[in-house]
């Protein structure tokens, strides 16, 4: 019998459209394969929802995701909002919608493909089995602290508070210690100690949680440090966990290590089954209805729904091998083609990745 799910979809802005095209037709493929049937409810958000109606999460888009099984996300933003106040930016739809739904966990996993070894900024030496991943806390923290403006004596101020309860702090460690425990047992927690109070009291917790785990090796990092060591020897790292903002810098720049930012999925996950699944990168607003974005980053990002929503480990495979043989022979998006090679479009690209799966079957 069929399992029915429900995947709210929300295309977004800029490139985000395009890409989710690609990713729901390779679920489409895996309802075929795997006995599911998915029941795609479209909903708006970020700038276009701003454009229709003038909220960036309308309520209506907020409880279909509150009632989905899970969320596929594109992209949101663009410059045509850049200039409009806090509450009408369409990263405010994207905030709002982890927090609302209490996705404290942000999965950003990265390893290379092979065949793309010459595509990284990176020397193939120094990139040669990658596999890690960023564990980044997503719903507090500097992005959610109060922030303030204001006028004083001496002059205009601007204020965010970076704030950490250390019922925060411990849900995300042990979730990256569950993680570590599945991988090779080694956990780098990155902070900033040596200025920050509230990354002392991150420190302490994660030791106080070490000891529910020891077999996992710790190591803590300092932030600048971790910056330098990703690029220096990215494959020292397995799992790595961080607070919110350190998170989101670490894995813009762990990216570059697979070739391109194209290429890495996420999952934000909380307390519950529901779950939220975007790729890394942002709405690409330069490159946006020309229909050559590269939707891997999106179609594995539905991988990581298989694995972590409905517990489908062989359909998560499923869908990173034919991504990975796709690219593997050469078959690529601009971003990711040689110089004078001929580059796949965003549909052809996941046209390829239907046929890769219907193959296998
Ligand atoms: C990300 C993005 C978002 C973030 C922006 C769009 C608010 O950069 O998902 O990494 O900073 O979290
Ligand atoms: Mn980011």
């Amino acid at each position: 019998m069929n399992q029915v799910k429900k995947i709210a979809v929300i295309p977004g802005d800029g490139i985000g459209p395009e890409i989710v095209a690609e990713a729901v037709k390779v679920l489409r493929q895996i309802e075929k394969m795997f006995g599911y049937t998915f029941d795609f409810q479209y909903v708006i958000a970020g700038g276009s929802a701003i454009d229709q109606v003038g909220n960036p999460l309308p309520e209506e888009t907020l409880s279909t995701c509150l009632a989905a099984d899970a969320v596929l996300l594109g992209a949101v933003g663009g410059p045509k909002w850049d200039q409009n106040p806090p509450e009408l930016r369409p990263e405010k739809a994207l905030l709002a919608l982890r927090k609302e739904l209490g996705l404290y966990a942000n999965l950003r996993p990265v390893s290379l493909i092979e065949g793309l070894e010459k595509r990284s900024t990176l020397r193939p030496d120094v990139v040669e089995g990658v596999d890690l991943i960023v564990v980044r806390e997503l719903t507090g923290g500097i992005y959610f602290g109060e922030k303030q403006r204001n006028q004083s004596e001496q002059g205009e101020f601007a204020s965010d508070l970076l704030i950490y309860y250390d019922y925060e702090i411990e849900r995300i460690v042990r979730l990256s210690f569950e993680m570590a425990m599945k991988r090779r047992k080694f956990l780098t927690s990155v902070d900033k100690a040596n200025v920050l109070e509230s990354s002392r009291l991150w420190r302490s917790v994660v030791e106080r949680v070490a000891k529910d785990y020891p077999e996992v090796t710790v190591e803590h990092m300092l932030v600048d440090n971790c910056a330098m060591q990703i690029v220096r020897q990215p494959a020292h790292f397995d799992v790595v966990v961080t607070e919110n903002m350190f998170g989101d810098i670490l894995s813009d720049e762990a990216a570059v290590i697979t070739g391109s930012i194209g290429l890495l999925p996420s999952a934000s996950l909380g307390e519950g089954q529901m779950a939220l699944y975007e790729p890394i990168h942002g709405s690409a607003p330069d490159i946006a209805g020309k229909g050559i974005a590269n939707p891997s980053a999106t179609i594995l990002s539905t991988a990581m729904m298989m694995r972590y929503s409905f517990g489908d480990e062989k359909a998560a495979q499923a869908i990173e091998e034919a991504v990975k043989a796709v690219i593997g022979r050469g078959e690529v998006t601009v971003d990711l083609a040689p110089a004078g090679q001929q580059a796949l479009s965003t549909a052809e690209f996941g046209d390829r990745v239907v046929e890769q799966l219907v193959q296998r079957k």
